[in-house]
């Protein structure tokens, strides 16, 4: 089975929200003040997600990324990991998170059978992590990182979101960060979805920006041969042959042509892009008084009507495109 859209796009790729909330307020991602968070009896239960995720797995899904807002907040996440991990079919999981509760919890998410994780930094010194982040929190993240080695996850992953104004100052640092941990660092192209729809063009720092900054410091850089064609980053290895650096140029270049993402808000809404207008209810049809069997149908057929109907790319880049009324907290990176 395989979930093909009318582009042609094969769908194997499943981000789940698990949370709409976090511990710190990145500007990009969510207000400043209060956040009306979900009533906790609109989260889908870790076995909702598992029943949902196996239905995912029969239609053609067999990796999967655990996001939030910050997923670690929730209450036994491996216990999660645990249950999916499982399933019959399913090949990757990963996990994105901003790293400030992962010291504690890295050797349980190991040994529950995480395979990679993906860790949100933007800044490598205190005052521009919070400028980004709105509160404090480096030290743990750092802290995160190194328990992440330790007990052995890979790969790990830095995403940075480039902002114009912010990030500049960091390219240099998170060059050196790379080469010194051997850590893929990432920078992530500042995206309309931050809950102040403060998102300008013009605040957006480039992938080429960056890419030129780092060859001016540090010298060529090589394209890795080995990144997939399907992933939305490309990435680069320094010149001495350790440590990578890449791009997700989500604004300058966009890769929707080759998306093979679907998402799964925390409350249990089917999206099939990170910018569409419109979702599909999964929370409800699991919660129908019906057979089991009923129910997977019902659900598989929504499924593949929202793919079905997944719209071409976003038009961030054009003067048709509407933001998303969810901000990125409630979506799910
Ligand atoms: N633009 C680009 N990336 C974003 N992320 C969150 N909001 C945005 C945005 N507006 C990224 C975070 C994190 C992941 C969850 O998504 O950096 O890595
Ligand atoms: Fe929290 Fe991640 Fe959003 Fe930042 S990007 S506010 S860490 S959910």
């Amino acid at each position: 089975m395989t979930l093909v859209d009318s582009f042609g796009r094969t769908h194997n790729n499943l981000r789940i929200s698990v949370t709409d909330r976090c511990n710190i307020r990145c500007f990009y991602c969510m207000p400043e003040g209060p956040v009306q968070y979900m009533p906790r009896q609109h989260l889908l239960t870790y076995e909702e997600i598992t029943e949902l995720v196996t239905i995912f797995v029969s239609l053609g899904i067999d990796r999967v990324r655990l996001t939030g807002g910050e997923p670690l907040v929730r209450q036994d996440l491996p216990v999660l990991i645990k249950s999916l991990k499982a399933i019959d079919g399913l090949v990757d999981i990963g996990l994105t998170t901003n790293g400030i509760l992962l010291a504690d919890q890295a050797q349980a998410l190991k040994e529950a059978g995480l395979s990679r994780i993906n860790i949100s930094l933007d800044a490598l010194d205190e005052a521009s992590f919070r400028e980004f982040a709105r509160r404090d929190g480096l030290e743990a993240v750092l802290r995160g990182i190194e328990a992440a080695q330790r007990v052995g996850l890979d790969p790990i992953k830095i995403n940075a979101v480039a902002v114009r104004g912010l990030t500049e100052k960091q390219i240099i640092p998170f060059g050196e960060f790379a080469l010194k941990t051997g850590i893929d660092v990432r920078f992530i192209e500042y995206m309309p979805l931050d809950a102040e729809n403060q998102w300008e063009r013009e605040k957006v720092l480039f992938a080429g920006e960056i890419r030129q900054a780092l060859i001016e410091h540090f010298g060529p850089l090589t394209p890795e041969s080995t990144s997939s064609r399907e992933a939305p980053a490309t990435d680069y290895t320094f010149a001495n042959g350790q440590g990578q650096i890449g791009f997700i140029a989500s604004v300058s270049e966009p890769f929707c042509n080759r998306c093979n993402r679907l998402r799964l808000t925390a409350d249990g809404k089917l999206r099939n892009c990170l910018f569409s207008l419109e979702e599909t209810d999964l929370k409800s049809l699991l919660r129908l008084e019906e057979s089991v069997d009923h129910r997977k149908r019902l659900i598989a057929e929504a499924i593949r009507d929202s793919v079905a109907h997944k719209k071409e790319g976003h038009e961030i880049n054009t003067a048709r495109f509407i933001q998303p009324a969810r901000p990125m907290h409630s979506i799910g990176g």
